[in-house]
């Protein structure tokens, strides 16, 4: 837990620095940059000057993974803004080694579904496009939204790693904040439609957006 602890403070301090440094960079006269993180201050400055809710502010977004069933799987998956979309971080613990569908699914609940599958109420991948189950590295239209692919446990049982999502938003109508992240019990194929042929649900955890 302390090593999550740290892994945080880091995160949010790295943030709150590249935020700082972001507005000192605004006085550029072209506008122009090459970095990542440009965008982090404009896009609080654009939602002030729109007079938007503070809802606007969100700048993270975080899921607290909890065991469905009795999988025992836990942990925290963390989504930041990036200059190709949503960098998705993810510390989890406690399956045994192999490959687990990881998916966004269309409803903020964890609860069982009508029909008793358990996770069920989260319902089907989020698909705002209106498209089939696929890779994630597919372009949009492709694959659903919530398609973020696989993740690998290691042989202790943590599931360690970070990569971007290019479709995923923080904010409007492909917004993943109220929806829930689900892991499967198996490996997501990638081909069967429209769940990936991925298995029950072992985990999941609200997607709950974090303001600046
Ligand atoms: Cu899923
Ligand atoms: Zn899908």
């Amino acid at each position: 837990m302390l090593i999550r602890a740290c892994l945080f403070s880091t995160a949010l301090f790295s943030l709150a620095v590249l935020a700082s440094g972001c507005a000192s960079n605004d006085e550029r006269a072209d506008g122009s940059s090459e970095e990542a993180t440009e965008e982090i201050s404009p896009r609080i400055a654009d939602a002030l000057q729109d007079g938007e809710e503070p809802r606007a502010l969100v700048t993270q977004a975080r899921a607290t993974i909890e065991p469905l069933g009795n999988s025992g799987l836990s942990g925290t998956v963390t989504f930041a803004p990036s200059d190709l979309g949503v960098q998705v971080t993810y510390m989890l613990d406690g399956l045994t080694e192999g490959v687990y569908g990881f998916h966004v699914h269309e409803n903020g609940s964890c609860a069982n579904g009508e029909d008793g599958t358990v996770g069920g109420a989260a319902g089907g991948h989020f698909n705002p496009d209106s498209t089939e189950h696929g890779a994630p590295n597919l372009p949009a239209r492709q694959r659903h939204l919530g398609d973020l692919g696989n993740i690998h446990a290691l042989s202790d049982g943590r599931i360690l790693g970070s990569f971007n999502e290019s479709i995923a938003s923080l904010d409007g109508p492909k917004s993943i904040i109220g929806r829930a992240l689900i892991i499967h019990a198996n490996e997501d194929d990638f081909t069967t439609q429209p769940t990936g042929n991925a298995g029950p649900r072992i985990g999941c955890g609200v997607i709950t957006g974090v303001e600046a």
